[in-house]
C-alpha cells in the first residue's frame, strides 16, 4: 500500500484519480482549497478509512509523509483561471515548488498535470511532445499557459539539480461526470444548455476543432505514467480523434434529444484554432490509448448532468 497525495483531489480529474487509487488499494490524501473543486466530488470517499481530506492551499508549504504525489491543483477552465490571474500563476509556480520540495524531502515520485495549453496556438498540427509551442506571454490566457510552462521547467530543474523522481503529462481536453456545470468548458456548456432546452453557444463559426478524452481513459494513462520506470515525459495524453465545435454541438443535441438550436458568439481572444495530440509516445512507452468513444463518453456525462441539474 502506497501513501499517495493528490493535490486538487476534490476537482473533476482529481476526484476520479482518488477513486482509482483507492480502488487499487492505496492510502490517499486529498489536498484541495476548494476554489473550483467541491466536497460533493469526494463525499462518497469521506467514510473510507484509507482516504483523508486536507483543506490546504498549494501556494503554502506543507509537511507530509508520502510515497507519491500527483500535482493537479490549479483552476483549469478559462473562467476560473482568469478570475484571479495572479493567484493562478502563483498556484502553478509556487504550488510546483512546494510540492517538488515535499517530493525532495520525502523521496516521493511526483507527477505534474501539465496541459496541451503549453503548445499555445500551435503552428504545427497535430502536436508532438517535441514541439516547443507558440504561446502569447502577455495575453489573458498567459497566467495559465505560462504558469504551466514554468511548472514544467521547475520539474525538470528539480530533476537535474536534486535528482527528484519526476513525471510530466500534458493533458488534452478531458470530459466526464463531475465537471463543474458552470465553468464554461465546451462539453459541459453544451450538455447543460441542451438539457435545459437553451440555445447552444458556439464561439465563432464553430469550425475550430478539439479532441475530447473521456475521464476514465485519461486517469488510466495518468496512473500508467506514474507507475512507469525510466521515462519522465513530457507525454501527451488525450484522444487524437478530432471534432469541430459544430459537430460536437449537433451530437449533443441528438444524444440529449433536445429541441435546442445553435447560436454563434464572438470567439474569445487567443482561442486556439486546432488542438489535437499525437499520442505515439504514450502508446509506445505506456501501452496506452483511449478506448471510450465520444458517443459512449457523452452518454455517461449526460446521465450525470441529468442527475445533478
Ligand atoms: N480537464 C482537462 O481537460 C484538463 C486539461 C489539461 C490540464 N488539466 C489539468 O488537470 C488538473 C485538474 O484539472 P480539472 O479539470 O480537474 O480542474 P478542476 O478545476 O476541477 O480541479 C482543480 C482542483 O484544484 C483545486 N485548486 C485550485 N487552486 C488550488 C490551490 N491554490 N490550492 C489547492 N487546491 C487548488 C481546485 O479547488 C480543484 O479542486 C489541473 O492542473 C489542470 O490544469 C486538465
Amino acid at each position: 500500500m502506497k501513501r499517495i497525495l493528490v493535490t486538487g483531489g476534490a476537482g473533476f480529474l482529481g476526484s476520479h484519480l482518488c477513486d482509482r487509487l483507492l480502488a487499487d488499494g492505496n492510502d490517499v490524501i486529498c489536498l484541495d482549497n476548494l476554489f473550483t473543486g467541491s466536497k460533493d466530488n469526494i463525499r462518497h470517499l469521506l467514510v473510507n478509512p484509507y482516504f483523508e481530506y486536507i483543506r490546504h492551499d498549494v501556494t503554502e508549504p506543507i509537511q507530509l509523509e508520502v510515497d507519491q504525489i500527483y500535482n493537479l491543483a490549479c483552476p483549469a477552465s478559462p473562467i476560473h483561471y482568469q478570475y484571479n490571474p495572479i493567484k493562478t500563476a502563483n498556484t502553478s509556480v509556487l504550488g510546483a515548488i512546494n510540492m517538488l520540495e515535499l517530493a525532495r524531502k520525502t523521496n516521493a515520485r511526483i507527477l505534474q498535470a501539465s496541459t496541451s495549453e503549453v503548445y499555445g496556438n500551435p503552428q504545427i498540427h497535430p502536436q508532438p511532445e517535441s514541439y516547443w509551442g507558440s504561446v502569447n506571454p502577455i495575453g489573458i490566457r498567459s497566467c495559465y499557459d505560462e504558469g504551466k510552462r514554468m511548472a514544467e521547467t521547475l520539474f525538470f530543474d528539480y530533476h537535474r539539480q536534486y535528482d527528484v523522481d519526476i513525471r510530466v503529462i500534458r493533458i488534452f481536453n478531458t470530459y466526464g461526470p463531475r465537471m463543474n456545470p458552470s465553468d464554461g468548458r465546451v462539453v459541459s456548456n453544451f450538455i447543460v444548455q441542451a438539457i435545459r432546452g437553451e440555445a447552444l453557444t458556439v464561439y465563432g463559426t464553430g469550425t475550430q476543432t478539439r479532441s475530447f478524452c473521456y475521464v476514465d481513459d485519461l486517469i488510466d494513462g495518468m496512473v500508467r505514467m506514474m507507475e512507469t520506470e525510466d521515462f519522465l515525459g513530457p507525454v501527451n495524453l488525450g484522444n487524437p480523434e478530432e471534432f469541430t465545435m459544430m459537430n460536437l454541438a449537433k451530437k449533443i443535441i441528438n444524444l440529449t434529444g433536445s429541441n435546442s438550436h445553435i447560436v454563434h458568439a464572438k470567439l474569445p481572444s487567443d482561442d486556439p484554432v486546432q488542438r489535437q495530440p499525437i499520442i505515439d509516445l504514450a502508446m509506445e512507452m505506456l501501452d496506452w490509448k483511449p478506448s471510450i468513444s465520444l458517443d459512449d463518453g457523452l452518454q455517461r456525462t449526460i446521465a450525470y448532468f441529468r442527475k445533478i441539474l
